[in-house]
């Protein structure tokens, strides 16, 4: 099983504080971490940990916390010879709140540097995978290019549309499987998601523009799903929640693999949100994920 996942990595400059801080406000955080991030090289990082072979193609910059951020993908199992070193290494400045809840600041860095060229360069990586998992957080043209040539060789495209902005139809015409949060799924359709009914007319309006489905993370709620067969809520299992940052990343990662192996959309859901409900519970956005959820079939 062969993933390619195209996009950033960030080094997670995390303070914990007992709540977000306000507009106007100063606030003592109680403790300080660094964790390797990023969503490429987190859904990357999940994807090899529950079995797959995974190639990343991104950046990382051209210092100290790049060579560290490329040797930890290497360390994850991630083949990373479609990594370059330029600029300065992705930064996200990260609250972390007592309840778990986070607010994300985001230094693009190497991130922004990705072009087009790399892309096309590492044209047969992508072409024989299995899936390719995408995110936001490069530059669209690079995001565009890779969805083109898995599009031309017929592999399967998950998109994970964040950080939330404007998708071109023709993009989304090409995903096989969009996965949003309800903020991405307002943003991306304009209309409400607040209720099941909201989901249902938001993730229509994305199915009839041509994606293939929509799977839309809720928290703690568990997920929405839709494809043209069936659509329904995937209740998550309650955890003990330390850090939600990643979560979404664990999820996609999971839910990449899972598909990979065959398995019905409903159940990649349910496997990929035990995955995120295990990282969860874990501080930092790559937590180790045991050996007992990997899919070996
Ligand atoms: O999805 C979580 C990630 O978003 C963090 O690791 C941070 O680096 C930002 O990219």
């Amino acid at each position: 099983m062969n993933i390619t996942v195209v996009g950033s990595t960030n080094i997670d400059l995390v303070y914990l504080v007992p709540h977000i801080v306000t507009v106007g406000e100063t606030l003592h955080s109680t403790k300080h971490e660094l964790f390797f991030g990023g969503k490429g090289a987190n859904q990357a990082v999940t994807a090899s940990q529950v079995g797959a072979n995974v190639h990343f193609i991104g950046n990382v910059g051209a210092d100290d916390f790049g060579e560290q951020v490329k040797q930890n993908l290497q360390d994850k199992g991630v083949n990373t010879a479609a990594v370059q070193k330029v600029g300065i290494t992705g930064q996200a400045i990260i609250q972390l709140a007592d309840s778990g809840e986070n607010s994300i600041i985001l230094f693009p860095g190497a991130n922004f540097l990705v072009t087009t060229d790399q892309i096309e360069a590492n044209k047969n990586t992508i072409a024989s995978s299995d899936a390719l998992l995408l995110q936001l957080e490069i530059p669209m043209p690079a995001v565009e290019t890779a969805a083109n040539i898995a599009t031309q060789n017929g592999v399967q495209i998950i998109l994970n549309p964040a950080p939330a902005q404007p998708i071109s139809d023709s993009l989304l015409r090409k995903v096989s499987i969009l996965t949003p949060n309800e903020t991405e799924l307002a943003i991306l359709t304009g209309m409400k998601t607040e209720t099941e009914e909201d989901l249902y007319h938001a993730c229509n309006f994305l199915l009839q523009k041509g994606v293939g489905a929509v799977v839309v993370t809720l928290g703690e709620k568990g997920s929405y799903y839709m494809n043209n067969q069936e659509h329904g809520l995937v209740q998550a299992n309650p955890v003990n929640v330390k850090d939600t940052t990643g979560a979404g990343d664990a999820f996609n990662g999971a839910l990449a693999v899972a598909l990979g192996h065959g398995n019905s959309l409903r159940e990649s859901i349910l496997y990929a949100s035990k995955v995120a409900g295990y990282a969860v519970t874990q501080l930092g956005a790559q937590p180790t994920i045991p050996s007992s959820f990997q899919i070996n079939k």
